[in-house]
């Protein structure tokens, strides 16, 4: 095998920041020299390092991420921080726009009573997040944002968590290559503003919340006023939430 300051080195000059740990990690997952230079060759073309090892870490636990799939980022722990501190035990939980069922399966792994749903729209998304989340008891279904779900949720949702894609269209290509070019462009773009699928989901989510039921999307520190105003117009009183550490920042509405 090639010794892992060899691969770190190489790594360094492709770009990648924390080379020394990439270095590790994709030594202990390779079975043989040939799947190493393999793995490396990948990396150093600007595949997510996440999809050649099939897995991110995200919120202690390890998620597998297929390619095409968005990889889950830290600084959503901060929305799934915020989705348990009002998740009771027993709570009805929806991870809108799931993913790999990252924020699901945090959510689930921290309160395993919760009875929970996800959806997403992307088939290979879906099927990750099957795989992610039947373990835990969570039931995935294919579709467009609320529409997916059984229709005996209407109304008794209590927590509704959504990270929607919010990139401005016209950000996307500022995006680092590894975004822009090896994550579905449907699991980015939110439209002119960023909002486009926000909007759908503070409209569509009223009626599909329980009483005093709370909606969580993920926003940007730039966009959350522009958050805050679309949940008001749907009858849902926002707060904002922000974290330095994790530049996290996330819109809490509460209903009726
Ligand atoms: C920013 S990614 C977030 C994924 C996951 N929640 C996470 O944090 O890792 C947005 C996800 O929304 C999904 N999506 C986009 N439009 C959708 C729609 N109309 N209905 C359902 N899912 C949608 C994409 O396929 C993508 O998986």
């Amino acid at each position: 095998m090639t010794p892992p300051s060899a691969i770190a080195a190489r790594l360094r000059a492709a770009g990648c920041v924390f080379a020394e740990d990439e270095a590790r990690l994709l030594t202990s997952a390779a079975r043989t020299p040939d799947e190493l230079a393999a793995m490396v060759e990948r990396r150093v073309r600007g595949l997510p390092l996440e999809h050649i090892l099939g897995w991110a870490e995200f919120y202690g636990l390890r998620v597998q991420v297929d390619p095409g799939v968005f990889v889950p980022r830290r600084r959503t722990e901060f929305l799934v921080s915020q989705a348990l501190a009002v998740c009771r035990p027993g709570a009805i939980v929806v991870d809108l726009c799931c993913g790999s069922g990252a924020v699901g399966a945090a959510l689930s792994s921290a309160t395993p009573t919760i009875e929970l749903y996800a959806t997403d729209i992307d088939s290979a998304a879906v099927e990750c997040a099957r795989r992610n989340l039947s373990a835990l008891g969570g039931r995935v279904f294919e579709g467009d944002l609320l529409d997916a779900l059984p229709a005996a949720l209407r109304g008794r949702v209590d927590v509704l968590v959504a990270n929607a894609p919010y990139v401005p269209t016209g950000a996307i290509e500022r995006m680092p290559p590894e975004a822009r070019l090896h994550e579905a462009r449907l699991a980015l773009d939110g439209g002119a503003d960023g909002l486009d699928v926000q909007r759908r989901v503070a409209a569509a989510a009223p009626a599909w919340l329980a009483p005093g039921g709370y909606l969580l999307v993920e926003t940007s520190q730039a966009q959350a006023a522009h958050t805050m105003a679309v949940f008001a117009q749907n009858g849902l009183t926002p707060k904002v939430v922000h974290s330095d550490d994790l530049d996290g920042t996330v819109v809490i509405g509460t209903g009726g």
